[in-house]
C-alpha cells in the first residue's frame, strides 16, 4: 500500500510554520501521528468521515479529540445554533434563558448536579472546579490524577510556569489507590481536593476502568480529609451514559466537569455538583468571561442533548462499539505482535506491550501508517472513540484495514 499523496498539506503546512510557531498547536502537530504519513489540515467531515485537503478520505475514529459524538455536520445539532443565530442572535450584554434550559438539562440527567456553571473548554471547567473546591474549604492543595487540560496548575510542560503555581499540586497514578491515600495522610490538614479522571486514560498508555473500590476509595479519602472530590468528566461525559461515568460506575463525586461530547463540537464546558459547593460561584469565587454567556453552544448542547435521549445514542455506540471490540480482539490475537485493545465500547486504544528491544515502538508506527493509507484516522498515541455515525460498513471496513495492517506489521518487523 502506497502513501498517500499530502502534497497540499504538506506546502500549507511550510506555509504556516512561518507564521504560527510550530505551525499549528499542540498535539495537532504532525509528531503527535506519523510525520510524513498523516493529513495536517482538514477540508471538511460528514458523519463519521473526514476529507483532508489533498482529497483523501478517511473514517475518523479521533472524533476532534473528542466533540464529536453524534457525527461531523449533524444537521439539526447545526440548524438549531444556525436558527438561533438567524432568529434571536447569541452574543449580548445579558444572556438569553437557554442558559437556564440547559443547567435543568444537564441537573436532570447528572447524578452530583444541583447547580451548574457554563464555561468554554475543558480546562476552564477543570481550573473553575479546583478554584471552587479551594473556596469552599479554604484550603490549598490538591491531589490529581489524569490530564486536566493545559493551565498553569496542571500542564505536563512548565515551560513559562513558576513553581510556586503548581506546588500545592501532588500527582497520584490511576487505580493506586495506595498512593493517593499516602498523599491524602501527608496533606489532610491542606487538603482542598482530590480531582479525578473516572476512568483511566493517560496519552499512550492503555485505558484502565476503575479497580472496585478505587472511585468508592477516593470519595471515601474526600470525605475522610474534608476534601471536595471532583470527577474531570471531560472525556467520559455523555459517552459512557448519559449522566457521565459517576451514573455508570455509580459513584457520586461533589463536583463534576463536562465539555467535549456536550454540543457535538461547539465549545462549551461546564462545572455542576452539590449546591453548597457550587454556591462559592454566587460571590466569593469569581467566574467571568466575555463569551461564557453566549447562547450558540447552548443551543447545540440542548439539540445533542435532545437527539442523544431521543435516539438512544448511547446504546446505540456500546451495542455496535461491543460487537467491533470482539471482533477486534479475535484479529489481534492471530498476530504475534503483543497489540492490546483497552477501553470499552464508546472508546478504545490499540497499544503494542512494551518490550525491552523497543521494538513496540516500530510496531506502532508501521500499524499506524498502514492504517491511515487504507483510509483509517486512529491517533497512535491517544485512543479512539466510536460516534453514533459510524455505520456497520465502516466499522466492518476498519476491521479488514486492522487486519491488513497487523499482516503487514508481522511480515515488516515482527
Ligand atoms: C480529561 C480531560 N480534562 C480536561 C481536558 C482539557 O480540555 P480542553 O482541551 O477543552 O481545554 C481534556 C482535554 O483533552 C481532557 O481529556
Amino acid at each position: 500500500m502506497k502513501p498517500l499523496k499530502l502534497h497540499k498539506g504538506l506546502a500549507e503546512f511550510q506555509k504556516a510554520k512561518k507564521i504560527i510557531p510550530g505551525g499549528t498547536l499542540g498535539i495537532r502537530r504532525p509528531y503527535n501521528f506519523v510525520e510524513g504519513e498523516y493529513p495536517i489540515y482538514i477540508d471538511s467531515g460528514k458523519g463519521g468521515h473526514i476529507t483532508d485537503i489533498d482529497g483523501n478520505k478517511y473514517i475518523d475514529y479521533l472524533c476532534a479529540y473528542g466533540p464529536i459524538i453524534l457525527g461531523y455536520r449533524e444537521a439539526e445539532v447545526d440548524e438549531a445554533v444556525i436558527k438561533q443565530i438567524r432568529d434571536k442572535g447569541f452574543c449580548f450584554s445579558l444572556t438569553q434563558t437557554l442558559q437556564n434550559r440547559l443547567a435543568e438539562k444537564l441537573i436532570s440527567l447528572i447524578p452530583c448536579a444541583e447547580k451548574c456553571v457554563f464555561v468554554k473548554t475543558g480546562s476552564d471547567a477543570t481550573t473553575l472546579a479546583v478554584r471552587i473546591a479551594r473556596g469552599y474549604t479554604k484550603k490549598t492543595s490538591v491531589l490529581r490524577c489524569g490530564y486536566h487540560g493545559w493551565h498553569d496548575w496542571c500542564v505536563e510542560v512548565k515551560g513559562g510556569i513558576p513553581e510556586k503555581l503548581y506546588e500545592d499540586i501532588y500527582e497520584f497514578k490511576y487505580n493506586d489507590l495506595e498512593a493517593a491515600r499516602t498523599l491524602a495522610d501527608t496533606h489532610k490538614k491542606d487538603l482542598a481536593a482530590i480531582i479525578v479522571t473516572p476512568l483511566g486514560h493517560p496519552l499512550a498508555h492503555n485505558i484502565e476502568e476503575p479497580a472496585p473500590g478505587f472511585l468508592e476509595g477516593l470519595k471515601e479519602l474526600a470525605k475522610r480529609t474534608d476534601a471536595v472530590l471532583i470527577f474531570d468528566e471531560i472525556r467520559t461525559g455523555f459517552r459512557l451514559a448519559m449522566g457521565g461515568a459517576q451514573e455508570y460506575y455509580g459513584v457520586t463525586p461533589d463536583l463534576a466537569c463536562f465539555g467535549k461530547a456536550l454540543a457535538n463540537g461547539y465549545a462549551i464546558s461546564a462545572v455542576c455538583g452539590k449546591e453548597p459547593v457550587m454556591n462559592m460561584v454566587e460571590k466569593d469565587v469569581f467566574v467571568s468571561s466575555t463569551f461564557f454567556p453566549n447562547s450558540d453552544s447552548y443551543a447545540a448542547a440542548l439539540k445533542t442533548l435532545e437527539i442523544m435521549e431521543r435516539d438512544k445514542v448511547l446504546s446505540h455506540i456500546w451495542k455496535k462499539g461491543n460487537t467491533f471490540l470482539d471482533s477486534l480482539r479475535a484479529i489481534i490475537k492471530k498476530y504475534p505482535l503483543r497489540a492490546e485493545v483497552s477501553g470499552i465500547a464508546p472508546l478504545f486504544f490499540i497499544t503494542f506491550a512494551r518490550d525491552n528491544k523497543k521494538l513496540y515502538k516500530k510496531r506502532r508506527l508501521e500499524f499506524y501508517t498502514q492504517l491511515i493509507r487504507r483510509g483509517i484516522f486512529m491517533q497512535p498515541y491517544h485512543h479512539s472513540y466510536i460516534c453514533y455515525r459510524h455505520s456497520s460498513e465502516d466499522l466492518t471496513k476498519t476491521l479488514k484495514a486492522i487486519d491488513d495492517s497487523l499482516r503487514v506489521v508481522t511480515d515488516t518487523i515482527g
